[in-house]
């Protein structure tokens, strides 16, 4: 239940977001005491318990009042920086709002919209409060539009999308911190007075902190107590922040970092502030998580993809790096076809001068020296052996050794006459501008029309800096991230509307974007550069907080890994690749029979467990940020018919305990079996009592457990 009301002032006050309770009007809990230090609004006239700076807002503002975090900062066209809304009208209608170029999520009759205008008198700003309601799943998107009625332009310097208050401060914070090759590491902490944030400024959602953070009860954890998301549905700079006040009021807002932003809002224009994605969960965070999967599956991915079955893939990049040809490919796609591999997809280095890092993005155009049938004959040859082709690009970069670069210097994110920051030797395309978007999405069809390319790793492996615009006017130049992501969002949208049977897996250096605004355009994102199983583990854990399993790309590599030299056996890597879109980046004609052989059976595993692991329920067991002896996850099937359930040893002990697992998610009153041994379970005793973990030998093995119903 979610509730606010308009006061005796006409201001907008937030009341309650939690568990449901039936026809209940909660405004008795806002207390009104006179707090020194908190002013009063001019028309509270002698009244000083009535302060902002208190009252829980349910869209705060800055400058009248309110000293918290703020949702909105304008500059209004005199330069005043006040801004005092207040309620206008409102209007319910059924199905959920579109936010225009942006990505959100969709319903039809699952959810409602509540539109709540306010507005302030004085400089005629409006600021629309949209709240798309999903009756069945406990989840509410808030997102913002701001209209500037006024006769003159004004500067928005922070517009953010959603803003709750809490009238408490018992709430831990739940992030996840990252880095190149090992995002999403879960990190939680007690609030305590003051700010507490994460954020992105680098153009991206960013390896660094995930556009997802949780406030729960201190004592919640997998199965107990109130959890609340918030998932920024957003690619580019982010803030998540909480704030403490000094009656331990906890506020937290979500939305485009101000930290760049300046958005020149002429008069009669519209901004607007992107989706979040809030669920409420009483039962813990395993249920909090469960929610997101269901409702970015069902919601926000799209494209026949988003269901059908997706193939089981070889990439070539850890196999060769830049070091290939058209036969190299050809050999690894054969004996792929072999095993029952479904698709190559050859990774960076097919065009232009791409023979390492330093030259070619931007050169969309077929090397013939390395691969003389081209695109469009190698994927005849690929097809011929029975399997699929995918085409890596980098669509928004360019090397300054490029044709491209070149031909047009200016067209990319540079300041003029300064030297530009370089990252792996590459610039930024300016993709906010449309000749610029025109130009590479030409050259991309240009590749795929008439070819059978089913599968697209869209790639971007620098973050943003010298922010600069050619096509922008100086007072315009602090909209280029946002505008950045909105050209990026054109250009995915474009290309699905054209391919609408290729599958597109997002990527940014592995999962330097791995957020839901990328999932509304790809169903899958390569997880993290990280193929080592164990790093994965925690990659994995971290990602399925707001993550669906399905859109997590995960593939099994070769030991010692590239990224850290760990050894781990072949069966671990499968059993944690499954656990994700499931497939290979190895050189496969390197590899022995028995591994070949391997390959074969876990593509069976995972395909007699696919619907169980991409549209079941997951549970988390472990807590794989502080349990180092194993770790443990399961799905579990809408009916409760069937299950799977992996385990990993960690570091290996003599003598070592014995591991009981509790399962979660059966149907208590179900029998079941495991890998069907002759004993037989009852729901009920495999969740309560568990089952015993045969012991290990050796670090890191790993062993998958299939549960199936008994009929009888
Ligand atoms: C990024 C990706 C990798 C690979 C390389 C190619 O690092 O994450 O998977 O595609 O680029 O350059």
């Amino acid at each position: 239940m979610y509730q606010m009301c308009v006061d005796k002032l006409g201001y907008l006050l937030h009341l309650y977001y939690g568990s449901t309770i039936e026809n209940e009007d909660l405004d008795y809990l806002i207390r009104y005491i006179d707090r020194a230090c908190s002013g009063q609004p001019y028309d509270a006239l002698d009244d000083r318990t009535y302060s902002l700076d208190i009252l829980p807002q349910e869209y705060s503002t800055f400058g009248s009042g309110d000293y918290r975090t703020s949702s909105i900062l304008v500059e209004n066209s005199d330069g005043s920086q006040t801004v005092d809304l207040r309620f206008k009208e409102f209007t319910i209608y059924e199905g959920k709002y579109k936010l225009q170029g942006l990505p959100s999520v969709y319903a039809k009759e699952e959810a409602d919209t509540l539109e709540i205008i306010l507005e302030d008198k004085h400089t005629n700003m409006e600021v629309v409060l949209l709240y798309g309601v999903f009756k069945n799943l406990d989840v509410i998107t808030r997102a913002v539009r701001v209209k500037n009625n006024g006769a003159e332009s004004v500067y928005l310097n922070r517009v953010l999308s959603t803003c709750l208050d809490f009238y408490e401060n018992k709430y831990d914070f739940i992030s996840f911190y990252g880095k190149h090759m090992l995002e999403r590491q879960l990190e939680r902490r007690h609030l305590t007075h003051g700010k507490t944030s994460v954020e992105s400024v680098r153009g991206v959602s960013s390896h660094h902190q995930n556009p997802f953070v949780i406030l729960c009860d201190r004592k919640a954890d997998e199965d107990i107590g109130d959890c609340y998301g918030f998932s920024f549905v957003y690619s580019g700079n982010f803030l998540a922040e909480t704030e403490v006040d000094q009656i331990n009021q906890t506020r937290f807002v979500m939305g485009i970092n101000p930290t760049g932003f300046r958005y020149c809002l002429k008069s009669q224009e519209e901004f607007i502030a992107p989706e979040v994605v809030m669920v409420f969960s009483q039962n813990g965070l395993g249920e909090l998580s469960r929610i997101y999967h269901d409702v970015y599956r069902d919601h926000l991915c799209r494209g026949n993809y988003a269901k059908k079955q997706r193939p089981v893939l070889i990439n070539n990049w850890e196999a060769t790096y830049f070091d290939f040809d058209e036969q190299k490919i050809l050999d690894i796609a054969s004996m792929a076809a072999d095993v029952g591999i479904e698709m190559l997809v050859m990774d960076d280095g097919w065009f232009g001068k791409r023979n390492n890092d330093l030259a070619g993005l931007g050169d969309w155009v077929v090397n013939h020296d390395k691969i003389p049938s081209g695109i469009n004959g190698l994927c005849q040859k690929i097809n011929d052996l029975g399997i699929k082709m995918g085409l890596w690009f980098e669509p928004e970069m360019v090397n300054e050794d490029s044709d491209l670069y070149r031909a047009h210097p200016d067209w990319c994110i540079k300041v003029p006459e300064r030297s530009p920051v370089r990252a792996r030797y590459q610039l930024v395309l300016d993709v906010s501008r449309k000749e610029v978007r025109d130009y590479i999405f030409d050259l991309i069809t240009k590749v795929l029309d008439g070819t059978n390319i089913e599968y697209i790793k869209w790639d971007m492996n620098r973050n943003l800096t010298d922010l600069y615009s050619a096509g922008l006017s100086k007072e315009s130049q602090g909209e280029l991230f946002h505008r950045y992501v909105l050209g990026v969002y054109d250009l995915m949208e474009r290309l699905i509307q054209r391919y609408p049977n290729i599958l597109l897996e997002n990527c940014s250096g592995g999962g330097g974007r791995f957020d839901p605004g990328m999932l509304y355009y790809s169903p899958q994102i390569w997880c993290s550069d990280n193929t080592d199983a164990i790093d994965r583990i925690k990659i994995q854990y971290g990602t399925s907080f707001g993550y669906p399993i399905s859109s997590m790309g995960a593939h099994v590599s070769v030991t010692p890994n590239h990224g850290n030299g760990r050894c781990t056996d072949f069966k671990t890597r499968g059993i944690v690749a499954m656990a994700g879109t499931f497939g290979y980046e190895l050189d496969i004609t390197k590899l022995s029979d028995e591994e070949k052989d391997m390959i074969q059976s876990q593509i069976e595993e995972f395909k007699r467990n696919y619907d169980v692991i991409q549209y079941g329920d997951y549970y988390r067991l472990t807590d794989v940020m502080n349990n180092h002896d194993f770790a443990a996850w399961q799905f579990v099937d809408k009916q409760k018919t069937k299950s799977l359930c992996s385990y990993v040893s960690l570091t290996a002990k003599a003598n070592a305990p014995t591991v009981r697992l509790r399962l979660k998610g059966l149907d208590a009153s179900k029998k079941y079996r495991i890998n069907k041994e002759d004993k037989i379970y009852s729901g009920d005793l495999l969740m309560k009592a568990g089952f015993v973990v045969p012991e290990t030998f050796g670090d890191y093995k790993a062993i998958n457990f299939e549960i199936l119903e008994v009929q009888y």
